[in-house]
């Protein structure tokens, strides 16, 4: 009973942490409810961008505005309460604060091994009952990227691509795409997941490409994402590079898929979406440097979309 009450708890600060997947970078999208002492969902929040108040630091602040703070009694958050003071306080203090809570529930441990078992045993230590880790697997999926980028310090790497029904990846003459509208809405809601896309000068002579968010609202107030540029032979115009940090990207043109991966992991990128034509995704296949491969397939009447994940890759970024 328990449990399940949690659990669905649990769903909920999933979904409040999923709304801000592509716009938390460095930090990773936590999601956060408050329980009341009857196991009643009170309200729920989600941490929006870096340098904004973490979900659980959020969610108490939106409980005082309506007046619902000494309501609650049960926290469930995604990840476990950070300990340490970053741009904002800790939230473990945050918590702490308020008497009345009693109890924290816990998704994920914090995959920083610097930092893992930190919150959840400050506050144990400090006489709350901490229960976890409570859908472990949903937990660490959300924050796949954010577990590559500690543990290894690269983006998690997701590739796309769409293929018509001759297994081609190339547009007739004259078209940029073969998507359908559908098809394009969800390729824009990889794009507005990621904090930078990773293209090829082919895929750029050949289309002209914007690979800005446009078919779905953006998040409000996003800094940059890079663009990255496989082009050893500099073959890209300068117009199309002007154009491009216009439309508000940050350009960069890696020597290898190895350099552009360092460099992205180091300006703390959780996610870089692939949108290469065939010869950057051979190059990303044969390297095993990816972990995500989303592929379009276009039948004569209806498209199906399939999702695989690299065997090596640990999907609950426990590495
Ligand atoms: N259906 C789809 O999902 C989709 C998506 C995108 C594009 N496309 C289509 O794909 C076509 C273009 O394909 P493409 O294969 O010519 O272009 P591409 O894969 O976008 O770019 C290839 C270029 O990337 C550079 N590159 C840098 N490092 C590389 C590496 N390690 N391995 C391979 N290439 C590397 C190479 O140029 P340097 O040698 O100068 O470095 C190479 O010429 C267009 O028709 C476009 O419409 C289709």
């Amino acid at each position: 009973m328990e449990t399940q009450k949690y659990e669905r708890a649990m769903r909920m600060a999933i979904n409040a942490a999923e709304q801000f997947v592509g716009a938390t970078s460095p930090n990773p999208p936590v999601g956060a409810v408050a329980l009341d002492a009857k196991g009643k969902i009170l309200l729920g929040a989600g941490h929006a961008r870096a340098g904004e108040a973490h979900a659980e630091a959020k969610l108490l602040q939106l409980a005082e505005q309506m007046g619902k703070i000494k309501e609650i009694e049960t926290i469930v958050v995604t990840l476990e309460p950070c300990n340490h003071q970053g741009k904002t306080g800790p939230c473990t203090a945050a918590i702490l604060k308020h008497k009345n809570i009693r109890r924290v529930v816990y998704g994920a441990l914090d995959p920083n091994p610097s930092v893992a078992g930190g919150g959840a045993e400050f506050l144990k230590k400090a006489g709350l009952e901490v229960i976890g880790p409570c859908l472990e697997e949903e937990c660490q999926f959300l924050i796949r990227g954010f577990a590559k980028n500690v543990l290894v310090g690269l983006p998690w790497v997701t590739m796309k691509a769409v293929f018509d029904e001759k297994n081609s990846m190339i547009p007739p003459t004259g078209a940029k795409t073969f998507s359908s509208p559908s098809a394009l809405t969800f390729a824009h809601e990889l794009r507005k997941r990621a904090d930078a896309i990773w293209t090829g000068s082919g895929t750029i002579l050949a289309d002209n490409p914007e690979f800005t968010v446009r078919h779905i609202p953006d998040h409000p107030k996003r800094k940059p994402r890079y663009l990255v540029i496989s082009d050893r032979r500099a073959r890209v115009p300068d117009n199309y590079k002007k154009a491009a940090e216009q439309r508000g990207f940050e350009l960069l043109f890696p020597a290898s898929l190895e350099e552009g991966l360092e460099i992205l992991g180091k300006k703390g990128v959780l996610e870089v979406l692939v949108e290469g034509g065939p010869m950057l995704r051979q190059a990303f296949l044969e390297s095993g440097l990816w972990d995500e491969d989303v592929v379009i397939k276009k039948h004569s009447t209806e498209e199906e979309i399939e999702v695989r994940f690299r065997e090596e890759t640990d999907v609950h970024g426990t590495h």
